[in-house]
Order: structure tokens, then C-alpha cells, then sequence
């Protein structure tokens, strides 16, 4: 076999394995493989397995001196375009004044549209470019990024556009989604938005190939899951996939939704009841968890320990915004999540790999394996486990992302 390079010195290799059968349905099967070599040509992983093993001939050999290797982190949700701050709503809720209060008020999530229609395509990309190196430090080789922040029609396909624009500027491999954030204040005006969204936004997004997936915020002070329902119908005839935000705040049907119309992901779920537990644990849908909202708003965490014992595959992100998560690491996600979910860290790993993949509807991300995309970590340390055990620090120490490395 010959290969363009060959890693060598990998205290341990540690992977989860297997597309899934369903998706990813629970945890999958881990990989750890102890002095262990990894070959690649032209981007791809050609070969892993123990070093003594290793037969055929590499361009050039590199030695990480017995430090860790695993697969790329994916961060399955982050609504990283935006403008402005939302430092003001983080004193108010310092001083006790609840997010959906301010929210419902015409701050919160208005507050971040106004600012962000009041920005320009450059000015977009220039605020949301060193948030996505931010994230590629810390192990992020895949990343979703929502539009959301747009409200009007024209405003949401200017944000995708600048998503796409984002995505020519990084090594890093960028899954844009449409999320149907907020509807319009005056609530006779919601008939007349959803019609937008589903006649002419949904459509031209599609047909403009800016987005992979729609999502929908389903909340009290969000949409409903019936008028989500048409949204994700509209998105499914199309051949979009569909995710939600749900069960962030009050059940209000979000998650049995998303899980009836076979969703890719249900994300937030901090307000999840047992039952639902039981519904997403029967299904492919994964659950997404963004334990930096629940340290950000101090909300009660998503019950990542119980859904994982109901046999639901578990994903993990940082849902970085500026609302309620301003968590610029990948990484330290995956950290919160065995902190607050009660994940081990063999649950995070692949919560933040191949499970994360698995919520964009990828079966070529999040795992070392030949035939896929060379995306690799170089941690720090030798022993893996502390990618979820430190705090503050960057766990990983390089980013390979296609063969090369792009951050060290
Ligand atoms: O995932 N809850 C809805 N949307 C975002 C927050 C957006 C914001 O506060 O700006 C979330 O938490
Ligand atoms: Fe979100």
C-alpha cells in the first residue's frame, strides 16, 4: 500500500466504528487501538491499525510522540453568523429577568435580528470567521451553522448566502441549515409569514441548494408544533432533512413531532418528560444535547445519562449564539456534557463524533476509518480521556481536517 503520510507514535487510537445501522441508534462500538498508526492519501484515511502492523510505504512519516489521536469533532448545531451583543440581556438576567421575559419583550433574539439586518454580507463574515477558527481550534472539523437571524424571507437567504460565503474561506467542512426561528409579534401576521416561508423561502433555499436541512424553534414563545408541521412538510417535500429546537423551555409537542416525521435530530430537550424520553429512544431521530445553554441559563440540564439507558443515540454541541450559549469550544462541550448530561467520557467521544454526524445526516464524518475524509485530532496528552476532563485548556492539540493540518 502507499500512502502520501504516515502518523506514527499514537499512544492511542480511539474511534467509535460503523455508519450505524439506523443512523446510530445508542452508543456505538469504540475502537482504541494503543500504539497505533494511521495512513492517508489524497485526504482520505488508506489505512489504520496497530504500527507493528504496518506493511506499505509513505511519502513522508510523521511521529506524535505518544500522544492520542481521535476522530475530527462534528458540532452538530451552532448559530454562529450574527451581529451585535446580547451583553445588556445577560446583566438583565444576572439581576433575575428571565430569557423568554426578554425574549417576549422584543429583546433576546429581536434584538440579535435587528442588529444582524443592520450588518453587511463582509461585515457577517468577518464577525463569523474567527468564531468558526475558534471552534476548528478545538477540534471542530464539521460544523452546522443556522441562518435563523434573519426573520424576513430575503433577510434568511442573505444569511445562508453568507453561510456558504463562510464556507469557502475555512477547511473546515460547513452544513448550512434554515432555522425558522421566531414568528412575527403581531400574531395575525403568523399566517402570512408561514406562507412566506413555505412558498417562497423554503423553495428558493432549496432550489439555490443554501441549505441542507430546515429546523424549526418549536416554543411557547416560538411556533407551534402544528404550524412546525407544515414548515417540515414543505422542507421533506423537497428532500430537505428537518431538525427542531424543542422541549427547550415547556413541552409543547416539539419532540413527538420531530420524531413522528423522522427528524435527524431533536435538539435542547432540558424540559424533556420521562415519556418523551421513551419516544426518542424508540427512534433513529437523535437526541442533541447543548449542555452550554443549560450552564449559560441556568437551566436544569437535558437528561443525557437517562436517555442514553433508554437506548437514544446522544449527540452533543455547543449551540454556540449569543444568547444562550456564547461556548466558542467544541471541545468543551463534550467537557460540560459529562459534567451536566451525566455522559461517561466514552458517551461524549462519540456524542461529539460520529453521533454528531449522524444529526447532520453524514455517514463520512466523525470516524477514523479507511475510505473517509482525513479529519483527525492530535490531543495534547496521551490518554484520550482528557479531551472531557480538562476545563479551560485546549484539549486538542492539533486539527487535521483532509490530510492537512490546520491548526496546532
Ligand atoms: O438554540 N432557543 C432558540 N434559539 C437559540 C438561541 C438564540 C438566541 O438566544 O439568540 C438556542 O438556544
Ligand atoms: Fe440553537
Amino acid at each position: 500500500m502507499k500512502a502520501d503520510l504516515l502518523v506514527t507514535g499514537i499512544s492511542q487510537l480511539v474511534t467509535a466504528q460503523g455508519a450505524g445501522p439506523k443512523r446510530g441508534l445508542a452508543m456505538r462500538e469504540l475502537l482504541i487501538v494503543e500504539r497505533a498508526a494511521i495512513a492517508i492519501a489524497k485526504g482520505v484515511f488508506v489505512w489504520v491499525g496497530s504500527e507493528a502492523d504496518w506493511r506499505g510505504e509513505a511519502a513522508t512519516t510523521i511521529d506524535v510522540h505518544r500522544r492520542a489521536v481521535i476522530p475530527g469533532l462534528v458540532d452538530p448545531h451552532t448559530h454562529a453568523v450574527w451581529a451585535g451583543d446580547r451583553l445588556a440581556d445577560f446583566e438583565a438576567r444576572s439581576a433575575g429577568v428571565g430569557y423568554e421575559t426578554i425574549l417576549a419583550a422584543g429583546g433576546g433574539i429581536w434584538s440579535t435580528i435587528r442588529a444582524t439586518a443592520a450588518a453587511s454580507e463582509e461585515e457577517l463574515l468577518s464577525l463569523a470567521q474567527p468564531r468558526i477558527e475558534a471552534l476548528q481550534r478545538s477540534g471542530a472539523a464539521v460544523i452546522e451553522v443556522k441562518s435563523g437571524y434573519g426573520f424576513t424571507p430575503a433577510a434568511e437567504l442573505a444569511l445562508l448566502s453568507a453561510i456558504c460565503a463562510l464556507a469557502k474561506r475555512t477547511p473546515v467542512r460547513i452544513v448550512p441549515t434554515l432555522l425558522i426561528h421566531v414568528p412575527p409579534q403581531q400574531s395575525n401576521d403568523r399566517a402570512a409569514s408561514l406562507s412566506a416561508v413555505c412558498e417562497k423561502l423554503i423553495p428558493e433555499a432549496s432550489q439555490r441548494r443554501l441549505a441542507s436541512a430546515v429546523d424549526v424553534f418549536i416554543e411557547r414563545e416560538a411556533w407551534s408544533a402544528a404550524e412546525a408541521e407544515r414548515i417540515l412538510k414543505c422542507a421533506q417535500q423537497l428532500g430537505l432533512g428537518i431538525k427542531l429546537h424543542c422541549e427547550q423551555f415547556h413541552n409543547v409537542g416539539g419532540l413527538e413531532l420531530g420524531v413522528r416525521m423522522g427528524a435527524l435530530s431533536v435538539d435542547h430537550l432540558e424540559a424533556c418528560k420521562p415519556e418523551q424520553i421513551a419516544i426518542v429512544a424508540a427512534s433513529p431521530t437523535i437526541a442533541t444535547l447543548l449542555p452550554g445553554v443549560s450552564l449559560h441559563l441556568g437551566l436544569p440540564a437535558a437528561p443525557g445519562r437517562t436517555l442514553i439507558d433508554a437506548g437514544a443515540a446522544v449527540a452533543v454541541g455547543t449551540d454556540l449564539n449569543p444568547g444562550s450559549s456564547p461556548l466558542f469550544s467544541t471541545a468543551a462541550a463534550l467537557a460540560l456534557a459529562v459534567r451536566l448530561n451525566g455522559l461517561t467520557a466514552q458517551e461524549a467521544l462519540v456524542a461529539g463524533t460520529a453521533n454528531a454526524a449522524s444529526a447532520l445526516g453524514l455517514v463520512d464524518a466523525g470516524r477514523i476509518e479507511a475510505g473517509l475524509p482525513a479529519d483527525f485530532l492530535v490531543l495534547a496528552g496521551s490518554d484520550w480521556r482528557e479531551l472531557v476532563y480538562i476545563l479551560g485548556a485546549n484539549p486538542a492539540g492539533e486539527v487535521w481536517i483532509r490530510g492537512k493540518r490546520v491548526s496546532r
